[in-house]
């Protein structure tokens, strides 16, 4: 019997069976949604909060599993975005090449962009509740009360940071009797070995073990005593073995790990006992996409001198985070880089971008105080993305058909292929459509870069600011308001009616 549910959330990712239902995680919303496989329905959608940390919201929840030794704990890889208050070092030269120095001017929370986390959540009679999540990261000052929540990475311990290029979670398994958990870190191509009870701060990492390019998901053996982890870009399965509990706790009572004796603490019986297997023929793309991509996940020093950034934690997948960052320009939303980006120049929001040298320049060097790569590294990962394509709208958005085609006339009718019409629905152009200087707060530039509207769908928030949060919105701010329409129009936007809008908006998440 085949039952179909449908979730309210977009991109789900990962999928565990708990107690009386599924749980799944949703990538790019950070909700876990519950659902009940007797009756086929969500029951609920939950987002997992850091309760501790107003700055930081998780996304990016990846492969999630249930704790062995209590099935009614979820333990969910992601990533946490500090996206309000830092002052990212955008347009300023002050930190460019300063290797020790972060990759952002930080604002009043002090804490970095982005850090990899892991967070557990209750499972109760199938219904998640969001309140009796237990969180067990913490980037910032570790309290010294017991039992505080630990991340995997303290950003604020520069050293680790740093050093430590942990990034990108993907994937969980819990062993040793749920003491230990082996976060599988897809940028580094690392398993983070660490204790899962509360500890404070780095204390609770064990040790790395380099696993593979795209390292990504990871399976216990049937006895429990060897880990295979899969590495989707080079096609390869390393194997670990697992750490007795009785190890792990003799190992903490003689004091545990300091940041100082990190790399002499790796834990040695997680040292990779068959190196890599390859299971099949290497990729066969391109040499110049593979290492693009390989380049595009990589904490490497030359594109950015954050221990935990590389460019997919900002475009995970060659998709959007979702976030809105805050730049010294003001609020700019990651764009998707999928669809054929490097054709669709110029980049950026304000359109300060030519070709992939200058995002070396403006976006790794200037933002991430990157030291620099190479030309044809940089050329590399804009082959890559070349090969994203734009996702294909939601079965649901493109089953109205009639409505689909009725906003169509409508976007001709309102002039809107005059700026985002031919193949790459965008012009490619610079425009002042009301959404800038004037209109917006501290906002300091008053025209944008066209974006493509491909794969919309899935891209929102909208607007170089994403202060559009749905479309029917934007409809409503900017094109009833006569700001986002052609010159040369059919219809008289004042005019559209309740119905024209949602045809409009079919017709927009078709795309
Ligand atoms: C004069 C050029 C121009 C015209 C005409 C135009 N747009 Fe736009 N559109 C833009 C620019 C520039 C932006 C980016 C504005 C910003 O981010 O502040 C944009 C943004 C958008 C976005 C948000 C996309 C995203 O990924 O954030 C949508 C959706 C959109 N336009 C739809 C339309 C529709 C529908 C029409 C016709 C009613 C239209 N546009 C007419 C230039 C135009």
């Amino acid at each position: 019997m085949v039952g179909r549910v449908a979730l309210t959330d977009d991109d789900p990712r990962g999928l565990a069976a708990a107690d009386g239902g599924l749980v799944v995680s949703h990538f790019t919303s950070g909700r876990l949604s519950v659902v009940d496989v007797d009756r086929d329905v969500e029951r609920d959608a939950v987002g997992l909060k850091l309760p501790s940390r107003a700055f930081f919201t998780p996304n990016q929840l990846d492969q999630l599993t249930l704790d062995p030794v209590d099935p009614g704990v979820v333990v969910v890889p992601h990533a946490e975005c500090n996206d309000d208050p830092a002052q990212f070092n955008s347009g300023s030269t002050a930190f460019v090449g300063v290797h020790a120095a972060p990759c952002y001017k930080e604002g009043p929370s002090g804490f970095p962009a982005v850090v990899p986390g892991v967070s557990r959540a209750e499972v109760v009679l199938g219904a998640l509740s969001s309140d009796d999540s237990e969180h067990i990261d913490q980037p910032g000052p570790q309290p010294e009360a017991e039992g505080p929540p630990c991340p995997i990475i303290n950003p604020l311990n520069r050293t680790l940071l740093q050093d430590v290029n942990v990034n990108g979670s993907a994937a969980v398994a819990v062993v040793a009797d749920g003491a230990v958990e082996l976060v599988v870190a897809r940028g580094s191509g690392s398993v983070v070995v660490r204790r899962t009870p509360v500890g404070r701060g780095q204390d609770s990492i064990l040790g790395v073990i380099d696993a593979g390019v795209g390292a990504d998901s990871i399976v216990l053996s049937p006895d429990g005593g060897t880990a295979c982890v899969f590495n989707a870009f080079d096609q390869s399965v390393t194997r670990c073995a697992v750490p007795a509990a009785n190890d792990v706790e003799s190992r903490f009572a003689h004091g545990g790990f300091t940041a100082d004796a990190f790399y002499d603490a790796r834990y040695a019986p997680m040292q990779r006992d068959a190196a890599t297997r390859f299971i099949g023929a290497p990729p066969a793309l391109p040499e110049d996409v593979v290492r693009g991509r390989e380049l595009f996940h990589a904490v490497d020093q030359r594109l950015t001198q954050n221990g935990a950034i590389s460019c997919a934690s900002r475009h995970p997948g060659g998709a959007d985070d979702g976030t809105t960052w805050s730049f010294v320009e003001r609020l700019r939303q990651s764009p998707p880089p999928w669809g054929g980006i490097t054709g669709t120049a110029p980049f950026h929001w304000d359109g300060v971008g030519r070709d992939m040298a200058d995002i070396r320049r403006l976006t790794s060097i200037g933002r991430m105080s990157g030291s620099g790569l190479g030309r044809d590294g940089m050329d590399a990962i804009g082959a890559f993305l070349d090969t994203i394509p734009a996702p294909a709208p939601p079965a649901a958005a493109i089953a109205a058909t009639d409505s689909i085609e009725r906003g169509a006339a409508g976007d001709r009718g309102l002039g809107c292929l005059q700026c985002h019409g031919g193949a790459d629905l965008t012009d490619d152009a610079m425009h002042d459509v009301g959404t800038g200087a004037g209109f917006v707060a501290r906002e300091t530039m008053t025209a944008f870069a066209t974006p493509s509207l491909k794969g919309l769908a899935h891209a929102a928030p909208c607007l170089h600011d994403g202060s559009s949060r749905t479309l029917r919105q934007m409809i409503d701010d900017l094109i009833v308001t006569g700001r986002m329409v052609g010159t040369s129009r059919a219809l008289d936007p004042r005019t559209l009616t309740a119905a024209q809008k949602d045809d409009l908006v079919a017709e927009l998440l078709s795309l």
